[in-house]
Order: C-alpha cells, then sequence, then structure tokens
C-alpha cells in the first residue's frame, strides 16, 4: 500500500529512496520495497546522455515520471522540477506542478534550493494540496555558481547556511528535505534541529532516510566510482558480456537454436514446392 505524507513523516525506520526514470526501474524498486521512488533530473546524466542536469525539461520529466509511476502504482512518487521551471513567479511554478501531478501520478514533486523565488514557489504549492521536498546542501541544477560539484558547509559560514536553507524550506511548507553532499555531523545537527524527515545523499548516517541514483547503486557505468555512492552491483558489465555472448552466439550459429524456433507441419510445407 501506497505510504502518505503522514506517515513518512512520522516515520521512525530509515526511509528509503531510489531514483526511478522507467518502467522496469520502477518496478524492481517497488517489488524491493522502498518507501519514496524519484523520478530526479539525474535522469539528464544517467539516462539521457547529458553532462548535467541543466538540459532537462518539463516534457522529459513528465515522459519518464509516467513510465515510472506504471511500473510502481504503490510507491510514494517524487518527481523533480527541472531548472528553471519554478523561478519566474508562483504562477508558472504552480502551473508547471500542476501538468507534472495531473500528467504523470506523482505525489509530490521537490525544488532545489532556498532562493526567495523557491521559498514561495514552495509555499504557493504546499498551501495548494502540492506535497513539496526540498533540497539543500549541493544543488546540481546551478552547481556551477556554487563553485561545482563539491561538499557544501564545511566552514562556519557555509555550514550555516545550509542549515538555514534547510530550516527555511521546511518553514515554506516541505513535507521533507534533501542533504546533498554536506559534512555528516552537520547533517546530524539539522536533522536534530527540524521535524520533518531529511533524506540524505553523500551526507553520512544521521539522516532520517537515505537517497541513491539506482543507476550509482546498480553499478551501471563502468569505471565510475563515487564516494557517496556503494556500488552493490556490476549490472554494465553484467549487460555488456550478456550482449557480448548474444553477438558471438548469432555469428557462431548456436543462437536461435531449436528452442526458439517455431515448427510447421511437413505436409504444409510440401505444398509449397
Ligand atoms: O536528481 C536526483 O537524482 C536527485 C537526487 C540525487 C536527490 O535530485
Ligand atoms: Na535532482
Amino acid at each position: 500500500m501506497k505510504q502518505t505524507v503522514p506517515q513518512l513523516m512520522a516515520a521512525t525506520e530509515p526511509l528509503v529512496m531510489v531514483t526511478a526514470y522507467d518502467y522496469p526501474g520502477a518496478m524492481h524498486a517497488q517489488q524491493a520495497g522502498v518507501d519514496l521512488l524519484l523520478v530526479g533530473d539525474s535522469l539528464g546524466n544517467v539516462v539521457l546522455g547529458y553532462d548535467s542536469t541543466a538540459p532537462v525539461t518539463l516534457d522529459d520529466i513528465i515522459h519518464h515520471a509516467r513510465a515510472a509511476r506504471r511500473g510502481a502504482p504503490e510507491t510514494f512518487l517524487v518527481a523533480d522540477m527541472p531548472f528553471g521551471t519554478y523561478h519566474t513567479g508562483v504562477t508558472d511554478a504552480m502551473r508547471h506542478a500542476v501538468r507534472v501531478i495531473q500528467q504523470t501520478g506523482a505525489d509530490a514533486v521537490k525544488m532545489e534550493g532556498s532562493s526567495p523565488e523557491v521559498l514561495e514557489a514552495t509555499r504557493t504549492l504546499t498551501r495548494n494540496g502540492v506535497p513539496v521536498m526540498g533540497h539543500v546542501g549541493l544543488l546540481p541544477q546551478t552547481a556551477t555558481a556554487q563553485g561545482g560539484m563539491k561538499v557544501q558547509g564545511r566552514d562556519e559560514a557555509g555550514a550555516r547556511q545550509v542549515l538555514e536553507a534547510a530550516l527555511s524550506v521546511q518553514e515554506a511548507g516541505a513535507f521533507a528535505v534533501v542533504l546533498e553532499v554536506i559534512p555528516a555531523r552537520l547533517a546530524r545537527v539539522i536533522t536534530e534541529r527540524l521535524h520533518i524527515p531529511t533524506i540524505g545523499i553523500g551526507a553520512g548516517p544521521h539522516c532520517r532516510g537515505q537517497v541513491l541514483v539506482t543507476h550509482d547503486l546498480l553499478g551501471v557505468y563502468e569505471g565510475q566510482h563515487k564516494k557517496i555512492a556503494k556500488r552493490y552491483a556490476e549490472i554494465g558489465a553484467q549487460s555488456v558480456q550478456a550482449i557480448r555472448d548474444y553477438a558471438a552466439e548469432v555469428r557462431g550459429g548456436t543462437f536461435p537454436s531449436r528452442e526458439n524456433s517455431f515448427v510447421i507441419r511437413d505436409d504444409v510445407l510440401d505444398k509449397l514446392y
């Protein structure tokens, strides 16, 4: 049974979240029993082949969230609002969020940052029944402005800024907040100070939940070892090997075999001569 926002907020066990971008990925995650799915704009990096999340559009997220929803109808599904879709005023933010919710069946949306525009959008959406997940610390959509994809909140000013960002996102009505790539003990302080769940990625073990990009935990890309992720499989290497085996069998004449082929009666075939 799909969990509700109040259930997620009251959870006493660690919340488990992974990304999903399509039907099989979402189906596998639901079968594995995760609490939340994220149709992240990491879609751009791990599925669409871009080198950042910035080119991902609202239509991209909608297309993929629809597929993910079909694969996991019973799992709470959060869709990322892409870069630029929630920064130009509350009317645009609300209209875009409503499109995502209506067209995909997502249960909530996620927005990065704590600028006045993002906080205002968070307020408007939550006030009008769209659950919002916040996201502070490293913000991939605008990482260039943060000095690249690096740890946030290491010095006092930075740490205070991340804490304040998390508090303001909570105050604006978010039901949970992602903490991305910040020191573990800062994440602990933030988790203790907030009443909404913190969901960490590269933020240590003290958060109330964890999120990983599924392609990272599955080891889809060979040679990419990220400190913030752990590889629980080597799916990329397995995929290459499986396709290599298939190619070798086609070339060697062993696939398809009799068991992969259909039969026709002799008398039917004879009539063709
Ligand atoms: O897009 C994404 O996958 C994310 C998670 C890493 C939190 O935002
Ligand atoms: Na994202």
